[in-house]
């Protein structure tokens, strides 16, 4: 029987750990870490993604700052908050909640961030960082990923894994921290080839295609760990509405270890959200120039 990770569990740890250095944070240096997240337009989803980060701010004792827009906002008013959050001392970390609307173009509202408060590690210099290993902010759903891999895989080195989907938010950084940890890496996307085949050389998959039951039991290695970052939300037999991963978790018995859909890695985003807030707020404190 397979072992199911719990990421609201390791959240959850993640949060009551946190809790204690923050407290040690706000009493020694008087600061309070603070995030600013900004949310444009009405997308549902995204509306669900922002209440949660602004919550779990609170309950671990961080403060954090929210700036609506509608989806008529335009690029430079954006840029003003953008330029005028990067120069207030009380913001630590500034988060633009994606996706933005189509008449404004993100990366130039992402690039203007401060690389230092950049929590959610998409800024170029960040991702420079990640790529040759020297630090700074990571994203938040790749380090949810590694830190729930670690929990099962202590040791990377001769180990194959393979990740599904090639986006800048999961498929890319996931596969640099993997390479950091001396694994070998296959990134495999919508165009590649025999992707079941590939699949059952690997002892670790990490799927974020967003394709429901893209990976069947018999792509699956026995003993492999399937790392599930699918959030899927589909119609049941009986009519209802089901949220379900890129992975068929019903046939993965013989896997070593899966994550499930939900309480896997969702919850773990916004612990590591959390985490890179106060390393943003930490490393500002003592005037370096990059977090992480
Ligand atoms: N939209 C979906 N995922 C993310 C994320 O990790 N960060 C931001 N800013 N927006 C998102």
């Amino acid at each position: 029987m397979a072992k199911i990770i719990s990421g609201t569990a390791m959240a959850a740890q993640l949060r009551a750990d946190l809790s204690v250095s923050v407290e040690r944070f706000v009493a020694e240096k008087g600061i309070v870490p603070k995030l600013a997240v900004v949310l444009v337009g009405n997308d549902p989803a995204s509306e669900i993604y922002v209440r949660r980060k602004i919550l779990e701010c609170r309950k671990v004792g961080m403060e954090s700052l929210q700036f609506r827009y509608g989806s008529d906002c335009g690029e430079s008013e954006l840029l003003e908050l953008i330029a005028r959050l990067n120069a207030d001392p009380a913001v630590h970390g500034i988060l633009v909640q994606l996706p933005l609307p189509p008449s404004i173009d993100s990366s130039k509202v992402l690039d203007a961030i401060d690389p230092r408060k950049d929590v959610d590690g998409f800024h170029p210099v960040n991702v420079g960082r990640l790529s040759t290993g020297t630090g700074g902010l990571i994203p938040c759903t790749p380090m949810g990923c590694l830190l729930l891999l670690q929990s099962e895989i202590p040791d990377f080195k001769g180990k194959k894994a393979v990740v599904i989907g090639k986006s800048n938010i999961v498929g890319k950084p996931v596969a640099l921290l993997l390479l950091e940890q001396e694994c070998t890496v296959t990134i495999c996307h919508i165009y590649t080839r025999d992707l079941a085949s590939i699949c059952r050389q690997a002892d670790v998959i990490v799927v974020a295609a967003g394709s429901p039951g893209l990976v069947r039991g018999d792509w699956v290695k026995p003993g492999a760990v399937v790392i599930d970052v699918g959030i899927n939300r589909i119609v049941d037999e009986v009519g209802g509405t089901r949220i379900v991963g890129d992975a068929v978790s019903e046939e993965l018995d013989h896997a070593g270890a899966y994550t499930p859909v939900p309480g896997g890695v969702g919850p773990m985003t916004i612990a590591c959200l959390l985490l890179n807030t106060f390393k943003a707020a930490s490393s500002l404190a003592r005037g370096e120039a990059s977090a992480g």
